[in-house]
């Protein structure tokens, strides 16, 4: 019996989908267990690259099981539209294979309405969100006004379901937003007809992994977004609403942590952030332009430039603490070929004082104030991505890494080295 679950350890766009495509193609069942379309991954098949949102980036293994979780928020028609290009290029995508927890809760158009509204009314204090409804979908499950995958079972109760929903919607849109109210039947329409089509796709997640667990295969739990956009432990408000970390698989899939065999905390060797809120080692200078051209930083979901800056231990530290990281992989090192001089965040100055902790409790105020305080180390000219084991590095690599692992205590065990799919140094 193993379960592998694979989190991102900054603030998303980690590079996770290489990872865990390493782990899918050995696993017997697939989960995403938080988040909607917001995530996005980039897979290639048949030569196509394409970017998923919401399915599983297992789905490119036939013999698997891909099951979008309970803790997830499902938008039906962004899933159908996926399903069809997948169809499209020969991947299976049938009840067999790609399956949908009765748990997952429903975006509908009008969480979407709801999202835009809400960024535009913060102003300056805007999130920065995706706009894919993702925070008012979670909002009605956590005020227990949710709709719920499993309600598509009975069509004419999902039907109604969803146009007492729009209406409830409509009311907020126009009293508090002073918008005009989104048009009713066209949606209860739209959704009835991806019902049908979503039904059969329907199982109870944790039955599902339960007898996956008990018959001891291999399970792949598969995290969007990262440690820093966390509801409870990342960058508050400045966070999806949704649970990134390894224990947000536990209560998005429904096991328990003794079944837990490793959590792989995928980190990119600088660190990247879209949208707003704090981030200590961001570089507005050349540098960070040099990083976010080379990495090419650009969102998978929005299109939007990430910021760029240094590494920063401080975070890797705490998210090694908060998600019981087993190991790392570090990805897109070839990114920092050139670069003379390396730094990395080690601690912060507060107030005058040396933090060791990254100081995410005290909110995005203490964080902006928290200054970085970097060690450095020397660059390499070399060219990486031929790289197939650790001892092919150049010396000032293997040192940057070793560095890492000192700092965070943690190992590194896999190790991206460039673009293409067999670009990583493998455990
Ligand atoms: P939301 O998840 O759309 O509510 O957006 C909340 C915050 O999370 C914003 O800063 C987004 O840019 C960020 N975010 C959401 N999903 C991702 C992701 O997959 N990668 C990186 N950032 C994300």
């Amino acid at each position: 019996m193993s379960v592998t679950i694979i989190i991102g350890t900054q603030w998303g766009d980690e590079g996770k989908g290489r990872v865990v495509d390493y782990f899918a193609a050995k696993a017997t069942l697939v989960a995403r267990y938080n988040g909607g379309d917001n995530a996005g991954h980039t897979v290639v098949a048949e030569g196509r690259k394409l970017a998923l949102h919401l399915v599983p980036s297992g789905i490119l293994y036939p013999e698997n099981t891909c099951l979008i979780g309970a803790g997830t928020v499902v938008n039906p028609l962004v899933l159908l539209s996926e399903m069809q290009t997948l169809r499209e290029l020969g991947v299976d995508v049938s009840p067999r294979h790609l399956k949908l927890a009765a748990g997952a809760h429903l975006i509908l158009p009008t969480h979407r309405e709801l999202d835009g509204a809400s960024e535009k009314s913060r102003g300056q204090q805007a999130i920065g969100t995706t706009k894919r409804g993702i925070g008012p979908t979670y909002a009605d499950k956590a005020r227990r006004a949710g709709l719920r995958a499993g309600t598509m079972r009975d069509l004419n109760v999902f039907a109604e379901a969803v146009g007492e929903m729009v209406e409830a919607h409509n009311a907020r849109l126009t009293q508090l937003y002073g918008l005009d109210p989104v048009p009713v039947t066209p949606i209860v329409e739209q959704l009835h007809n991806a019902a049908q089509q979503l039904r059969p796709h329907l199982v109870d997640g944790t039955t599902l992994l339960g007898e996956t667990l008990r018959a001891g295969h291999p399970i792949l739990c598969e995290g969007a977004q990262g440690t820093l956009l966390d509801l409870n432990f990342g960058t508050y408000p400045y966070v999806t609403s949704s649970s990134p970390i390894a224990g947000g698989a536990l209560v998005g899939l429904g096991f328990g942590p003794k079944d837990v065999t490793r959590v792989v905390g995928v980190a990119k060797a600088y660190t990247t952030r879209v949208g707003a809120g704090p981030f200590p080692t961001e570089l507005n200078n050349e540098i960070g332009e040099r990083i976010r051209q080379v990495g090419g930083e650009f969102g998978v979901t929005t299109g939007r430039p990430r910021r760029c800056g240094w590494l920063d231990a401080v975070i890797l530290r705490y998210a090694a603490q908060v998600n019981g990281l087993t190991e790392i992989a570090l990805t897109k090192v070839d990114v920092l070929s050139g670069q003379s001089t390396l730094k990395i965040a080690v601690a912060y100055e507060l107030d005058g004082e040396r933090v060791e902790h990254f100081p995410a409790e005290w909110g995005a105020e203490a964080l902006t104030r928290s200054i970085p305080i970097y060690e450095e180390l020397p660059g390499w000219e070399e060219d990486i991505t031929g790289a197939r084991t650790r001892a092919d590095l150049p010396a000032k690599v293997q040192t940057y890494i070793a560095r890492i692992e000192a700092i965070v205590g943690v190992p590194i065990t896999f190790i991206g080295v460039g673009p293409e799919r067999e670009a990583m140094i493998l455990p």
